[in-house]
């Protein structure tokens, strides 16, 4: 609960813009099984069968394997603000003011002993009005995806980073040299 509230409250501590977090814990993992269900009926409706079929069977085994274990998943919300005809921010600017607070967020967990996931989840359910209505999003608002937050075994989040390549090979360094 500790780690739920420091994560959160870190979030709302990133640069400026639109944000929004809804948060499905364990209480209303129901609305998780929902969202999961309007999933694949958006998936089974957009997607040719073969395609939907790897796709549910996917989906169906991280349900059943996964996801009851995951104590909190927020859903990653842009909203955008101020509705017209106020000024409007870029829309690129309101999402990375959003990925800007899930890093604070996910920062803060790391640092709490949590383990963190971003998931882009898929994009025809993401996308779609179904799931619009479902988090209750408005015009121009946008689903970013899902993250979920829960504590690893030891050593598991360890052995599923990414590998991060040198500092040299990403910086274009255009200092003189001293
Ligand atoms: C915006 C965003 C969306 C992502 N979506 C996915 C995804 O759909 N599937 C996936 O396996 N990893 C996804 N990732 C990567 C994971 O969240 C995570 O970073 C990755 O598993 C590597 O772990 P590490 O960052 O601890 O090294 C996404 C990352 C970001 C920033």
């Amino acid at each position: 609960m500790q780690t739920k509230k420091a994560s959160a409250s870190c979030a709302t501590g990133c640069p400026s813009h639109g944000k929004a977090f809804s948060a499905a814990d364990a209480e209303v993992f129901a609305r998780v099984e929902d969202m999961i269900d309007l999933t694949l009926k958006v998936l089974e409706r957009d997607l040719p069968a073969p395609e939907f079929e790897k796709k549910r069977a996917k989906i169906s085994g991280k349900r059943t394997k996964d996801y009851p274990r995951v104590p909190v998943m927020l859903a990653v919300c842009m909203q955008r603000r101020p509705p017209p005809p106020a000024k409007v921010m870029p829309e690129w600017e309101e999402q990375c003011a959003v990925a800007c607070a899930v890093q604070n967020l996910w920062l803060t967990a790391t640092a709490l002993g949590a383990a963190g996931y971003w998931s882009s989840w898929t994009a025809e359910a993401r996308d779609s009005a179904e799931m619009a209505s479902f988090l209750g999003l408005g015009p121009g608002d946008r689903c970013l995806g899902f993250f979920l937050l829960g504590i690893a075994k030891p050593g598991a989040a360890e052995a599923y980073r990414a590998t991060r390549g040198a500092i040299e090979a990403k910086v274009d360094w255009r200092l003189e040299e001293v």
